[in-house]
């Protein structure tokens, strides 16, 4: 049986993150430059979305650019820049046919007009898609978002805007995230146990799967398999088993 066969369908997790990892460590391997594995993790970015989309979740956001990105080679950071302006240029009609929606989080004005452009226009012709919304994370950073939020709430409040006490719900509008519920699971490739400064403030209940696969192997099954993982565990959100079990019982009477 294959773990696309093993999925519950009824049980998906509405948002899925992924923190793509190995590219450059892939390349190594087969003696290649860097940017060869970037090249080739493309590959597994279709892959992803693909299966996603076919599966029925309704968000997915990809770590594609960290704010920590710019501190690698000129050559690398210009590859990867590259790279995404060509995808989104090529696959902008995939979107189109499959009915996704592309979003993006992070400080997107910090990046060239060139890259601006080509986001703009994705994100426009793909407005009205409302089937997977498609998210990614581009010169983005956990810190930097909350941050943001903060200065978002000074401004409001120096505008005079009426304040209410700040609760999560008030804190979390005011994340780039506001409209997108928090992932349910976050998977990182390349065998790496950190968070690398990801939506910090909305994986605070996340389930957290780690696979060894390096990212441009990172085919459907594996997509699937981290479902499939995330399907057998038990989310209390701070409750004990036996509560949710009792709960569980009395919504079935
Ligand atoms: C991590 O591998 C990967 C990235 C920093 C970028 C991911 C980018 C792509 C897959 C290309 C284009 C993206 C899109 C959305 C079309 P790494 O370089 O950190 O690998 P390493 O840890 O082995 O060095």
């Amino acid at each position: 049986m294959t773990y696309k066969e093993k999925i519950d369908t009824g049980r998906l997790p509405a948002h899925i993150a992924v923190i793509m990892d190995g590219n450059g460590r892939w390349a190594k391997r087969k003696g290649n430059q860097r940017i060869f594995g970037h090249k080739n993790g493309v590959n597994a970015v279709r892959e992803t979305v693909e299966a996603a989309a076919e599966t029925g979740i309704r968000y997915l956001t990809l770590y594609a650019f960290s704010t920590e990105n710019w501190k690698r080679p000129q050559r690398e950071v210009d590859a990867l820049m590259s790279l995404l302006v060509s995808s989104l240029h090529d696959e902008t009609p995939t979107l189109m046919k499959n009915n996704i929606r592309l979003m993006t989080i992070g400080h997107t004005g910090g990046l060239s007009d060139h890259v601006g452009r080509q986001l703009n226009m994705t994100i426009a012709k793909t407005a009205g898609n409302t089937g997977l919304k498609l998210i990614l994370a581009l010169n983005y950073s956990g810190r930097w978002e909350i941050l943001r939020a903060i200065d978002l709430i000074k401004a409001d409040m120096e505008a005079g805007k009426p304040q209410e006490a700040l609760t999560e719900d008030i804190f979390a509008g005011y994340l780039q995230t506001r409209d997108i519920p928090d992932p349910e699971l976050l998977i990182r490739t390349s065998g790496e146990f950190r968070i690398s400064n990801f939506l910090l403030w909305q994986i605070a209940y996340t389930e957290l799967y780690f696979t060894p696969v390096l990212w441009p192997d990172f085919k459907k099954e594996d997509f699937y398999q981290a479902i499939v993982d995330f399907q057998q565990r038990e989310r209390r959100f701070g409750k004990t088993s036996e509560q949710l079990h009792q709960y569980e019982q009395s919504q079935n009477q």
